[in-house]
């Protein structure tokens, strides 16, 4: 497999995508198998989002800082990626709000990960060529290596955990 740091990142995009449509294809009552989807989501997202927040991220920020206001936006859009991403892996499949909140996590990934391969990652590409991106590459396969599966510290339970020790 390629080590180009933009190969692999839209390699991921690839997969993400296919777990999303496969959610959406999933009729309103199977909740198993959106149960199971959703955690293969979270999954896939935490590990991508970690090696890009660790590696992709703050190697482009210092290389190319005239990337910055994208590379900035772009640690937000993971934020806002992380909350809901916390409440769900907390959340049954059975609660009614698992199906909204999924679809809020959908649309807000897909528009993120195409502003990454349209707008930033063609930018990237011609400012830091092809050696610079597969040292970048080998080092994301490091961290995926140590990559957390799940929300190291989900909200929603932390503040179940902070009410019971209140
Ligand atoms: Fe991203
Ligand atoms: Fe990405």
């Amino acid at each position: 497999m390629s080590t180009d740091a933009i190969v692999m990142l839209k390699h991921d995009h690839k997969e993400m995508r296919a777990v999303f449509a496969a959610f959406e294809k999933t009729g309103t009552n199977a909740l198993a198998t959106k149960g199971r989807l959703v955690e293969k989501m979270i999954e896939l997202l935490t590990v991508h989002t970690y090696i890009e927040n660790e590696v992709m991220y703050p190697r482009v920020r210092s290389l190319l800082p005239e990337l910055e206001d994208d590379v900035l936006e772009s640690y937000e859009e993971h934020h806002v990626a992380d909350v809901l991403v916390s409440e769900l892996y907390a959340m049954s499949s059975t609660d009614e709000r698992f199906t909204a909140k999924t679809t809020v996590l959908i649309e807000n990934v897909r528009h993120h990960m195409e502003e990454e391969e349209r707008d930033w990652f063609p930018k990237v590409r011609e400012g830091l060529g092809r050696k610079i991106l597969q040292e970048i590459g080998a080092e994301m396969l490091q961290a995926r290596a140590k990559a957390p599966k799940a929300p190291v510290q989900p909200s929603a339970l932390k503040k179940t955990i902070d009410a019971v020790i209140a």
